[in-house]
């Protein structure tokens, strides 16, 4: 087989068996067909796409590419979730031990983040002295024992789609349904769990700005996931403005502890009320939404999720009294207050435009190898569709550095749309499939 009749197949609009998938991913990971190479290839995807076939078996190639971790060890039915991510999304913090606490084993495999917060990981080191390096032994054990571990993931954990996912981001071929589908589930499928529950998010703090892309991305990962054997649901929900209040990483965990506390933002603790639903069910520890929201809602008031959160960060290495008292975690030492510049209501709010403010301040990674600053960031106090008065708090500051928030705060500023005509609250939930 020719990488040029790979290519050459696909720029004609053709489909690709699975032995020449499967070669090109093999050859690619191995070091034996070039970027330049791959790099056509991709364009021709994106230009030609690719059918379900195509999509799962490239799937399939990535995911064996590398690692495929077996979770038989552990007892149950692994439920994972996986967000599409999005600007304030904290939501594996509160929602692991919430859906651990009802009896669903949570055994989680997650990154640490590019962009404008660092991702769970990070958020979790947060935590004085919590760590996801671990052993894969100690994860199972540690999922039999109490329920709940994540760790970070690992280097040989679809290798295939570590390297075409940068080669994709430097040839402006990310955003093909396909490749992130196909990229997304390879990691998903390799990391073990017996169903997976998606949040797609959608608007313009997420990857797929327009409300069809993101449903056609759930509809994809479903089906891959469905013809892969796993149990799949997904749940399309709102990116156009930040989840929740909190923006930054040790805020976050604020946040998350506080919703286990019962004093979560609405939103914020609705989508973790509706994934967990999900997960319940898949995890066949509840028969109805019903019974599963009972369930959920019992986890909190009874201070058994906000346990649950304490015991996995004391089984890996961290403080759990800070899981219960959130002023133990890293605070900044400049809090100033963002003023309204008018009167009026909140109309819109430029989502990345406030991912980019938190990144400013120094609370995400320009590239691999900067260093997370984790007590910065915002708490928004004025969302869409509030009243604000000329001086109101938008929102509170957290900054190290006077000159990052002055300009973080410009910034801020400018991403609210505040006009005289009141618009209705967003809609959280788009949809569950
Ligand atoms: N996230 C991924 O892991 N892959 C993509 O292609 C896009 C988002």
């Amino acid at each position: 087989m020719r990488m040029y009749d790979v290519i050459m197949k696909k720029r004609q609009g053709g489909t690709l068996t699975p032995e020449e998938i499967r070669y090109f991913v093999e050859g690619y990971t191995k070091g034996e067909i070039p970027d330049y190479q791959v790099s056509a290839l991709m364009m021709a995807i994106w230009f030609r796409k690719m059918t379900p076939e195509e999509t799962l078996e490239l799937t399939l190639a990535m995911r064996d590419s590398g690692d495929v971790l077996s979770l038989d060890a552990i007892r149950g039915i692994k439920v994972d979730k996986h967000s599409t991510g999005g600007v304030g999304d904290k939501t594996s913090l509160a929602l692991t031990p919430m859906v651990a606490a009802c009896g669903v084993p949570v055994a989680k495999m997650s990154g640490r983040g590019l962009g404008h917060t660092g991702g769970t990981i990070d958020k979790l080191e947060s935590f004085p002295g919590f760590s996801t390096s671990i052993s894969t032994q100690q994860f199972i054990d540690n999922v039999n024992r109490i329920g709940i571990a994540i760790m970070g993931q690992t280097a040989d954990l679809a290798p295939a789609d570590k390297k075409l996912y940068a080669l994709r981001d430097v040839t402006a071929t990310v955003d093909n349904m396909s490749l992130i589908a196909s990229s997304i589930m390879s990691k998903k499928l390799a990391a073990g769990a017996d169903a997976i529950v998606l949040d797609v998010k959608t608007g313009s703090g997420a990857f797929m700005k327009a409300e069809e892309d993101s449903f056609a991305l759930a509809r994809e990962m479903l089906s891959i996931g469905r013809m892969a054997g796993r149990q799949m649901a997904a749940v399309v929900s709102d990116m156009d403005q930040p989840l929740g209040r909190a923006v930054g990483n040790a805020l976050e965990v604020r946040e998350a502890i506080e919703t286990l506390m019962g004093k979560g933002p609405d939103d914020f603790t609705e989508l973790c009320m509706t994934l967990g639903t999900q997960m319940l069910l898949l995890g066949q520890v509840a028969q109805t939404e019903s019974e599963a929201r009972a369930k959920l809602e019992e986890s909190i008031t009874s201070g058994s999720a906000l346990r649950k959160l304490a015991e996995f960060v004391e089984a890996q290495g961290g403080d759990p009294a800070a899981a219960c008292d959130p002023s133990l975690l890293v605070t900044a030492p400049l809090v100033t207050e963002i003023p309204a510049p008018c009167d009026g209501y909140v109309r819109k709010i430029a989502c990345d435009e406030i991912g980019i403010c938190s990144l400013m301040l120094g609370g995400g990674r320009e590239n691999k190898e900067s260093e997370i600053d984790l007590s910065v960031g915002m708490v928004l106090h004025k969302k869409v569709g509030d009243a604000v008065k000329k001086g109101d708090s938008l929102a509170t500051m957290y900054a190290s550095d006077a000159a990052k928030a002055e300009a973080a705060t410009k910034r801020f500023i400018a991403a609210y749309e505040i006009g005289e005509e009141k618009v209705p609250a967003r809609k959280l939930i788009r949809g569950i499939l």
